[in-house]
């Protein structure tokens, strides 16, 4: 076989075998394949399509060139979600306790940020003390002890995936529901977990840009969770505008931190309970009405708090910073975001909220740059409120006074104010079961 046939018949719009789909997998990972000839095919992929088979083929040959990490020791249904990516999206930090403190095993591998979204671990980083390296043992033992473990991908799960990842993320191939299925689903369905709930984020801060798309991409991915033997469901969520009301590591764990405590901003309650009740429900806890009840139940009594209490001590972190979410690292430059004129937030780019948190120093243009954990933004308008000009919209938060000038560059019309009140748009769109 050879790489050019395959190339070839990817861009004339054939079908690719089994055979074929791993030949490209295997031969680009263990370097036979040269980066030309991997981006010329990713290339004639992204334009031609790959059916729901070859994206089959395609997850399991990714699946398969690494570990697959096997949980069946630990008792229990084990529960995984996962988002597409977002700004402001910190609802694993909220729904991973919600669950486990309603005796749903969650193990959770969670990844960095990637270009203007975030990372739970990146996140999880800005607790003093929080390891988030744990061995495969460490993390089965924590989950058995306590039901609840989060940490960075444990092994060399789905290494197919990170190299065509790395590939796609500078040739312009990110955007396409067949390769963003089977790179989403390969490292899932690697990390052990009997069944996942899937986020699938809408909107201008997502990947999948429209409604269409995304029910596509979750439609996608249930079939492999399902042709896997997992159960799966996907909950299709807006991201028009960043999640919550905090955007940047330690300002998302305090935001987190006000949710578990019963406060926090509306759209990221309903959004993490909603989540949280589709695991539970996936985890045999009854209905997804009843199931809701108990989520919210978990916050309202303080179970889910101190579930998340037990994990942070359990994996080496200081406690005292989720008491007192003050002594949190803390930003020491603080500038205000002002709004040009009077009138309703018809607007709020989330993409271009989350390149601003990145630039301030909440994540990496390279993977060897350092995150300043302080830094990010405090939304004080949301899309819907009223704004009186010269009132600040927001607050950027950073260490690296320097990246302020870029920052308010970027935000230039990422705001958007009318003269009206936009019309209400829900925040949970859809689930595909
Ligand atoms: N997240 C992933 O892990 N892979 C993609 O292709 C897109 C988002």
């Amino acid at each position: 076989m050879f790489v050019l046939d395959l190339i070839l018949k990817k861009r004339n719009g054939m079908k690719l075998n089994r055979e074929e789909v791993e030949y490209f997998v295997r031969g680009y990972t263990n370097g036979d394949i040269e980066d030309y000839q991997a981006a010329a095919f990713l290339m004639a992929v992204y334009f031609q399509g790959m059916d729901a088979e070859e994206t089959l083929y395609l997850t399991e040959a990714m699946l398969n060139s690494g570990d697959i990490v096997d949980l069946s020791e630990i008792p229990g249904i084990k529960t995984d979600k996962h988002s597409t990516g977002g700004v402001g999206d910190k609802t694993t930090l909220i729904v991973a306790p919600v669950v486990a403190s309603c005796g749903v095993p969650v193990a959770k591998m969670s990844g960095r940020g990637l270009g203007h979204t975030g990372g739970t671990i990146d996140k999880l980083e800005s607790i003093p003390g929080f390891q988030t390296s744990l061995t495969r043992e460490q993390l089965i033992r924590n989950v058995k002890d306590i039901g609840l473990a989060i940490a960075g991908q444990t092994g060399n799960l789905a290494p197919a995936d990170k190299k065509i990842y790395a590939l796609r993320d500078v040739t312009g191939t990110v955007e396409n529901i067949s390769l963003i299925a089977a790179s989403i689903m390969s490292k899932k369905l690697a990390s052990g977990s009997d069944a996942i709930v899937l986020d699938v984020k809408v909107g201008s801060g997502a990947f999948m840009k429209s409604m269409d798309e995304a029910e596509k991409l979750a439609k996608m991915m249930v079939e492999i969770s399902r042709g896997a033997g997992k159960k799966a469901v996907a909950v299709l969520t807006g991201m028009d505008s960043p999640l919550g009301m905090n955007i940047g590591n330690a300002l998302e764990i305090a935001e987190a931190v006000d949710i578990l405590k019963g406060q926090g901003p509306k759209d990221l309650r309903e959004i993490s309970i909603e989540l949280a009740a589709n695991m539970l429900m996936l985890g045999g806890k009854g209905t997804l009405e009843s199931c809701r009840e108990l989520a919210a139940k978990s916050i309202a009594d303080g179970t889910a708090f101190n579930k998340l209490i037990e994990m942070v001590k359990r994996q080496g972190g200081d406690p005292s910073v989720l008491e007192d979410t003050g002594k949190l690292p803390e930003a020491p430059v603080k500038v205000e975001y002002i709004a040009e004129r009077t009138g309703y937030i018809v607007q709020m780019n989330a993409e271009k909220f989350g390149m601003v948190s990145a630039t301030l120093g909440a994540g990496r243009k390279t993977i060897a740059d350092k995150i300043d954990p302080s830094a990010g933004i405090v939304l004080l308008k949301k899309y819907g409120d009223t704004v009186e000009k010269g009132e600040p919209i927001a607050i950027l938060h950073t260490s690296r006074k320097e990246t302020i000038p870029d920052a308010l560059g970027i935000l230039k019309g990422s705001v958007l104010i009318g003269e009206k009140p936009p019309s209400e748009v829900p925040i949970i769109l859809g689930t595909i079961k």
